[in-house]
């Protein structure tokens, strides 16, 4: 598979369609700012030069007398307009009639006029209104020339910016297309391999820890797995062999039924150990997929050890070891879970336990709000390094110890998953001769 899809889907082609549309935005807006701050600016002019040449016409009527003479005014009103000469000026009477009209007599195509009331002084001589012709063309050339530049350098400059940006945003993203490469390299490669870290920008650096955390995680549970499978195949062979062992024998055998039957009943008691692992394995999977404890209340959680301790008797007195409870405690707890729990723990304290001494059962409320149920046994230590195993499914320390074949190490595993069915955990400590293993319950 190529790291290749069309430019609209990918990251830089959002980001290029962004920009393109932000640059061609902005200096759009800043070219129509420019182009009606100009127009503004020439309109303002125009209106100077209305007002200067009022002034000068009032001025001309006000000031001169010697208008009263024939032909005076207009020869005066014609020089003044020399210097004005895209100005057209007519003058009307009440009326409307026109009275004076400059040269060139002709309008212009493009243009602007203003009027204005004459001072009384020129109504002698029946000039009442005056208006100023502005040919505004050239202005208008001016402005249509510049609105196309100025469209021009919006597109051109939107252009050159899209262009720059596409290549600051190739470059930029060239980490996370690595990333990507290397991703997708490791989708086919082995689950060991790692993202490298080195030369990865900050922003990435989070992503790029918590997918290897994720790998590492992986990597641990895909391990777990195996072991768990060889695990299986390996407790399942021995009694299975037995059994075959078994029946091979009897079958050969010109035994009588008393054979058979020690052979049946021998074989029985290997079917029972296969039953026993399946059915633990069974239990495991149902808490793994969330199964939770059925709580019901329980009045005295003392009560339910003793009743559990009772069903020890035999194996205590076996090994003159004394069982003490310590504490009490009621709540919403699932008994049955309980009292399987505490059996695996009794019956390992038992085990473990130095000839003659005493096993506790502690009952304590914890700090956290959360009841703790331990059973604490005198013995042979456990080594600080086994101490975080003996949870994991399968683990026996002591695999050469007598019955160390009926044990298969799926005890502790079922203490620590009915923990978590009561939402809480397992915890194990072994110090200067102690081991005390149990369960932290939420209530
Ligand atoms: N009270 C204890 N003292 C010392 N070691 C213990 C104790 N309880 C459990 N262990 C160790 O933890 C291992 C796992 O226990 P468990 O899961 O019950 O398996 P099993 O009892 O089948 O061996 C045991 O094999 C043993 O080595
Ligand atoms: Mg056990």
């Amino acid at each position: 598979m190529k790291l290749s899809m069309p430019i609209s889907q990918t990251l830089s082609g959002r980001l290029i369609r962004w920009l393109a549309s932000l640059s061609l935005f902005v200096l759009g807006c800043l070219c129509f700012g420019v182009f009606f701050l100009i127009k503004a600016n020439l309109e303002a002019q125009q209106n100077l030069r209305f007002e200067k040449l009022t002034t000068a016409i009032l001025h001309l009527f006000e000031e001169t007398p010697g208008h009263l003479q024939v032909g005076a005014l207009e020869h005066d009103l014609e020089d003044l307009l020399k210097v004005n000469r895209d100005i057209h000026l007519r003058l009307l009477d009440e009326n409307g009639e026109v009275r004076f009209s400059s040269q060139p007599g002709v309008s212009p195509a493009r243009a602007r006029s203003y009027s204005f009331a004459l001072p009384a002084e020129a109504q002698k001589t029946s000039h009442a209104i005056a208006e100023l012709t502005l040919d505004t063309g050239p202005d208008k050339v001016i402005l249509d020339r510049l609105a196309a530049i100025l469209w021009g350098a919006a597109l051109i400059g939107s252009a050159a910016i899209t262009l720059g940006g596409y290549l600051i945003v190739y470059f930029g993203l060239a980490p996370i297309r690595r990333l990507a490469e290397q991703t997708h390299n490791l989708a086919i490669l082995s689950l060991d391999k790692r993202l490298a870290t080195e030369g990865i920008p900050a922003e990435l650096q989070v992503l790029v820890d918590q997918f290897n955390d994720l790998l590492n995680r992986l990597e641990k549970a895909y391990q777990q797995l195996e072991a768990f499978n060889a695990d299986v195949a390996h407790e399942l062979r021995t009694p299975l062999a037995n059994i075959i062992a078994n029946s091979e024998l009897a079958l050969r055998s010109k035994n009588n039924d008393e054979g058979l039957r020690d052979c049946i009943a021998s074989n029985l008691e290997e079917m029972q150990r296969l039953s026993g692992i399946v059915n633990d394995m069974l239990f495991l999977s149902q808490v793994d997929r969330g199964a939770k404890a059925r709580r019901m209340p329980l009045q005295s959680l003392a009560k339910l050890c003793a009743e559990v301790a009772d069903y020890y008797e035999a194996v205590l007195i076996d090994s003159s070891l004394q069982c003490l409870i310590e504490g009490d405690a009621s709540g919403q707890f699932d008994a049955a879970l309980l009292r399987r729990a505490l059996s695996n723990l009794l019956n390992n304290a038992a085990r473990h336990a130095d000839c003659g001494s005493a096993i506790v059962i502690r009952i304590k409320p914890e700090a956290t709000g959360q009841l703790g149920l331990s059973v604490i046994n005198r013995g042979e230590p456990i080594p600080s390094a086994t101490l975080p195993h003996i949870f994991d499914r399968f683990f026996r320390a002591d695999i050469s110890r007598p019955h160390g074949h009926q044990n298969h190490g799926l005890g502790l595993a079922i203490v620590s998953a009915i923990a978590r069915m009561h939402d809480g955990g397992a915890f194990a400590r072994s110090a200067h001769g102690e081991t005390e293993i149990g369960i932290r319950l939420s209530r």
